[in-house]
């Protein structure tokens, strides 16, 4: 069973609270969008692998770390969009691959529209970024995609998940761990996250 981490971190936890407001417009939505997304890849980031590497200081050398594997960040379009310059802040040699993947308005499957992936995986480790999961067809969508290329560490990081996209994520990929701000309520008819935020890239691109 995938496991699902819900960062109970003071900043992340006011930040989230400011997101949600109905009132913030999409320029401080897009800031906080950024830095939760960081704050998160904090807690996602973990379990990455390291080596030993020899540093000269202006002293001596210092027996340090290095990550070893290389990252991938893939931003599910649009929403992801905003979250990947936090996450790149962080691990700036990481490759972003854009996968675009929207929700059919009346069925709420995943449409998947956009993929450039190279034939052969060109990373070990693969974050998606997507803030929001919420029937979860996007993110398993995703997920297959990139199982598919051959990546075989795959994350699911995003901002507010509901209980019906988290177990559908656990279901079909009991191997991707999921990183969040929140859990919600439910999923209401038209297939929104309660309370969540509304949506999340009309809300960042001023599209709503
Ligand atoms: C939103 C969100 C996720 C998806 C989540 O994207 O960013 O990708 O919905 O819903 P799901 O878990 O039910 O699949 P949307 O389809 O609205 O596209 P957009 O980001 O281009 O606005
Ligand atoms: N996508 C969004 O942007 N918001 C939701 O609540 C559900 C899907």
């Amino acid at each position: 069973m995938a496991e699902v981490y819900v960062s109970n971190h003071p900043l992340v936890q006011h930040k989230l609270s400011i997101l949600r407001h109905v009132d913030t417009e999409p320029k401080k939505f897009r800031q906080l969008v950024r830095e939760l997304a960081a704050l998160l890849t904090y807690e996602a980031t973990q379990d990455l692998t390291t080596a030993p590497v020899n540093i000269p200081t202006p002293l001596t050398t210092a027996h340090c770390r290095e990550l070893l594997e290389k990252i991938g960040l893939v931003p599910i379009l649009r929403a992801g969009l905003g979250m990947v310059e936090g996450v790149w802040e962080l691990m700036p040699s990481s490759e972003v691959w854009h996968i675009g993947v929207y929700r059919d308005e009346k069925t709420l499957k995943p449409v998947q529209y956009y993929n450039k992936l190279p034939v052969d995986p060109t990373v070990q480790v693969c974050m998606i970024l997507d803030p929001m999961l919420a029937t979860g067809g996007s993110a398993v969508a995703c997920t297959q995609i990139l199982k598919n290329w051959g990546v075989k560490k795959i994350k699911f990081v995003g901002l507010i998940g509901a209980p019906e996209g988290i177990a559908t994520m656990q279901q079909a990929h009991p191997d991707v761990p999921i990183y969040l701000a929140a859990i919600d309520d439910h999923l209401n008819e038209k297939g929104y996250i309660v309370p969540g935020l509304g949506d999340a890239g009309d809300r960042q691109f001023g599209t709503g």
